[in-house]
Formats: structure tokens, C-alpha cells, sequence
């Protein structure tokens, strides 16, 4: 009995199965390699480096701050980054599918595994989203300040209409100001606030979503000129503002703060992966697909360590904000018309991540669903636009009602917490399919391997690890999350991919009797 309900944990899908169900998709294949790197731009800049970039320096609501040394915590997040995604263009040039690390569990570690993974994808993509949309919050206000005609309750809404209760309450402390004259609080006790502009903008883009936006290439092609015209202003224009004495002391913290800096800004490079789930639609994906992952990657760090270095410079650390750094910066240097700017190319920036991130998202219940994961009903598409409305919506609730709990600093904390995982399931995953399965070809091979993924796993567990140890509200949340997962799997999945097993053997006895008649 507990062997065959280990077996059943361990059930697999074969490497070829997947790949045959990922050839009758009928997607057209027209992405190239270039085009994947423009979609990877748009899937990771946007939140780490136009916001999280300033909790990861200043350290943000009870944080540790890695001071001037961000540039090196930067390039420790790009470190882990870079070994992972050797592991990922090797699966994805091998088994080129749109399901990306949910596939790759479930062809080399089982059922159980390939649940966990796709339950901790959704906190990459669904919670992650909830610290997109608080930043999108944050910038829509610095973009409103470029239109002063605009009349007062707009531009200077109260604190509760446009903020999650923690931020209200950080806000109110930064301020000196008695949250109680603030925010209302329900029964006297329970203080409420709700961030209405993050409300507004996921419900919009589920609807372009329920709609049916597809990632086109020209699409995501215009979002990342903008972005990146908008960051090159920011390292180009502030050059000139740099004063060499703002990078000492270079690390306050020490070798903690640029550990827990790693941590937090590893959430400005998540996005990569994603670009594995376009594999169905790449024309020559053995080739594409670890250039425009490791391409992707390459652009994003030199990008990110340039703003670093030049936001760092310009103002003392303590000093940069944790909303809109970036614009802040340039407010500070009296240079207004560029901080508009920003906010111009952040809005663009966090609303492309918001799109892809949410698409994400029902493109990955949608798949746990027709492994009968989860209910048959979430496979419900819209009647006119055939896209999965039911499930955009309800990501959207998700969204929104996290939103009401989770600051950008937690939320973003349990995206990091998540795709950590994820990274270090496909590292071993590698090591797995190549004991396993050691002639399978592969276009893309993970260069030193088994060392390489073991690195991988090493750098990624260590910042999570460091994480942990702070015991802060993320790192509770993290494995109550985890354990959520293994409750609804054994209360549902399990149960009904048994039936489901049941099913297909009665169906086959029929098929038997019939022909025997
Ligand atoms: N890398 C993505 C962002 O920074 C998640 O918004």
C-alpha cells in the first residue's frame, strides 16, 4: 500500500510524451532568437530595477540595506541567475514546451514534484504580480505630478485610498504622523486601507487579457524600446549628478546587507525563465531558446549594474527612495522633466510585466487543470474570444485580494522565495535526466555538468537560506504557502488522477470485451 502511493507520487510523464503533446498544440512558430531576447526584456525589466532597486540600497521598512554596494549584490542575484539558466536552455532546447519547469518536474521527478512546482510557479507569477501592482501605484503617482493642474484630491489622495495597510502604516511612522488620524480602522482595532490604483490596473489588464492579447513580438517589441530609452536617459542624465563620496562607506552592512540586497533584487532578473514557455512557438528552438535565455540575461545585468552604480552616486543611500527611486533621484537634482519620463517608461514597463506575468499565470492552471490538478471547470473559455476567462479572473481576485495584505516588500519577497525553488528544481532536474537518460540529444548542453548545476543550487539555497534565517513575515509565509500546496494535492489532485487512472482501465476493458464479441 505505501509503496504504490509512493510509486503514485513518483508517476511520470515520459520526456517524449511531452514533447508530442507540445507538437499537436498548433502554435505558429515564427520567434527568433532576437525576438526572444526582446520578449525576455519585457518579461524582467520593471519592478527590481524601477522600484525594489531602492528597498535593496536603502533596506525599506525595517530592512537591511546593502548600501553603494548594490552593484555587487547585483551581480552575486546575476551569478545565481547565469547557472540556472544554463539548466533551463538545456531542458528547454531538449524538450521544447510550453509548460517549462512544471514539464521538466514532471518528466524527471513525478506527480507530486511537478504539482509543488507549478503551485510555487504561481507564486512568481500571481504574487509577484501583487508587487508589480504596487509599484505601478507608486510611479502613476510621479507621473500624475508632471500634470499640476490636475486638482488637488487627485494628485494628493489619502494615504489609505492609494496603499496596502502596512505601507499606510510604514508611511505614517516614516512621517511622524498617528496612523489612527489616518486610516480608518475597523472596530477600532483592525486598521483598513486598499491600494485602488493597483485594483484598477489589474482589472484592466484582465481585461485585454479575457480579451486575447497574445505576446506578439512587435507588441512587447514597442514596450521594451520605451523601457529601455527610459533607463539609458536615467544612466546618461545622471552621470553628470554623480559625487564619487556617496559610495562610501561602500558597505554599511557588510557582507549581510549585500547578501540580503542579492536576495531582494534577485526579483529585478526573474523573467527569464518565462521565455522557456514560449518554446512552442520558436522556430528553431534547439538554438534560439539558450540564446535568447542567456542573452536575455547578459543585457539585463550590464543594464542593471549601470543604474546602480549611477543611482548610488547620486544619492546618499540612506536618502533614496523606495517607491519611485529612480524619478526620485531626479526630482532631488532638480531635474523634473526626466523623473516624468521615467514614470512614462515605468508605467509601460510594469504594465508589460503585469500582462505577461498574469498570462503566465493561466497558461500554468490551465495546464495543472488538464492534468486533472485542479478542477476541469477552470478550462472554461469564453464564449466569444475563446481565451480562459474564468481563470483570468480569478487570478485577478487573487491579485487583488493579496494586495489588500502583502506589501511590495513581502510579496515581491515570496516571488523571490518561489522562483528560488523553481531554479534549483530544474539545477537538479538536469543532473537527474542526465544519469537517466544520458544519449537523449541535446542541442544545448550545460557546460561542466554535474558542477554546474550544483553551483546553481548552491548560490540560489544560500540567498534563501540567509533569508530565512531573518525569520521576517515572507519567510513564515513561504512554507505555510508550500504546505497550502501539499494539503489541496493529497485533498484533490492525488484523488482525482487516481480516478482518472481508473477510468482509463475500465475504458480499455470495454474496448477489450467489445472486440472480443
Ligand atoms: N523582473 C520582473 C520585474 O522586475 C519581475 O518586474
Amino acid at each position: 500500500m505505501a509503496t504504490k502511493f509512493i510509486e503514485n507520487l513518483l508517476k511520470k510523464k515520459t520526456a517524449d510524451e511531452i514533447i508530442s503533446e507540445s507538437k499537436s498544440s498548433g502554435l505558429k512558430k515564427t520567434l527568433s532568437a532576437f525576438d526572444l531576447i526582446i520578449l525576455g526584456i519585457g518579461a524582467v525589466v520593471g519592478t527590481g530595477i524601477f522600484t525594489i532597486v531602492g528597498i535593496a540600497a536603502q533596506g525599506g521598512p525595517n530592512g537591511v540595506a546593502a548600501g553603494p554596494a548594490l552593484i555587487i549584490s547585483m551581480l552575486v542575484a546575476a551569478v545565481a541567475c547565469f547557472f540556472s539558466a544554463l539548466c533551463y536552455s538545456e531542458f528547454a532546447s531538449m524538450i521544447p514546451t510550453a509548460g517549462s519547469s512544471y514539464s521538466y518536474t514532471y518528466a524527471t521527478m513525478g506527480e507530486f514534484a511537478a504539482w509543488m512546482v507549478g503551485w510555487i510557479l504561481m507564486l512568481e507569477y500571481a504574487i509577484g504580480n501583487i508587487a508589480v501592482a504596487s509599484a505601478w501605484t507608486g510611479y502613476l503617482f510621479h507621473f500624475l505630478k508632471g500634470f499640476p493642474f490636475l486638482p488637488s484630491w487627485l494628485l494628493n489622495p489619502p494615504m489609505w485610498l492609494v496603499n496596502d495597510y502596512r505601507s499606510a502604516i510604514a508611511v505614517c511612522e516614516q512621517n511622524g504622523l498617528d496612523p489612527h488620524t489616518q486610516i480608518p480602522y475597523i472596530f477600532d482595532k483592525i486598521p483598513f486601507a486598499v491600494n485602488v490604483p493597483a485594483i484598477v490596473i489589474v482589472i484592466l489588464v484582465s481585461l485585454v487579457l479575457v480579451k486575447g492579447v497574445r505576446e506578439s513580438a512587435r507588441w512587447a517589441g514597442i514596450m521594451v524600446a520605451i523601457n529601455l530609452s527610459v533607463i539609458m536617459t536615467f544612466v546618461v542624465a545622471g552621470m553628470f549628478y554623480v559625487k564619487p563620496e556617496n559610495w562610501t562607506p561602500f558597505a554599511p552592512n557588510g557582507l549581510e546587507g549585500i547578501f540580503m540586497g542579492a536576495f531582494i533584487i534577485f526579483f529585478a532578473y526573474i523573467g527569464f525563465d518565462a521565455i522557456s514557455t514560449t518554446a512552442e512557438e520558436t522556430k528553431n528552438p534547439q538554438r534560439d531558446l539558450p540564446i535568447g535565455i542567456i542573452g536575455t540575461l547578459v543585457v539585463c545585468t550590464i543594464l542593471y549594474v549601470t543604474v546602480a552604480l549611477v543611482l548610488t552616486g547620486m544619492v546618499p543611500f540612506q536618502n533614496i527612495d523606495f517607491q519611485a527611486p529612480l524619478a526620485h533621484a531626479m526630482r532631488l537634482v532638480g531635474k523634473n522633466w526626466i523623473a516624468f519620463i521615467i514614470s512614462v517608461g515605468a508605467l509601460a514597463g510594469l504594465t508589460s510585466v503585469l500582462l505577461i506575468y498574469q498570462l503566465g499565470t493561466t497558461r500554468i492552471l490551465y495546464a495543472m487543470s488538464r492534468d486533472k490538478f485542479l478542477p476541469r471547470s477552470l478550462q472554461t473559455l469564453h464564449p466569444k474570444y475563446q481565451t480562459p476567462a474564468f481563470l483570468t479572473w480569478i487570478t485577478a481576485a487573487v491579485v487583488i485580494a493579496g494586495a489588500l495584505f502583502m506589501d511590495i516588500g513581502i510579496s515581491a519577497d515570496l516571488c523571490n522565495f518561489g522562483t528560488f525553488t523553481s531554479f534549483i528544481i530544474v539545477c537538479i532536474a538536469v543532473i537527474i535526466l542526465r544519469k537517466k537518460e544520458p544519449n537523449r540529444p541535446r542541442p544545448f548542453r550545460v557546460p561542466f555538468a554535474p558542477v554546474t548545476p550544483i553551483i546553481g543550487v548552491v548560490c540560489c539555497l544560500g540567498l534563501m537560506i540567509c533569508k530565512l534565517k531573518t525569520l521576517s513575515d515572507s519567510a513564515i509565509l513561504f512554507p505555510v504557502w508550500l504546505l497550502i500546496g501539499a494539503v489541496i494535492y493529497f485533498a484533490y489532485g492525488y484523488r482525482q488522477n487516481r480516478l482518472a487512472e481508473l477510468r482509463v482501465i475500465a475504458r480499455q476493458r470495454l474496448e477489450k470485451k467489445k472486440t472480443q464479441v
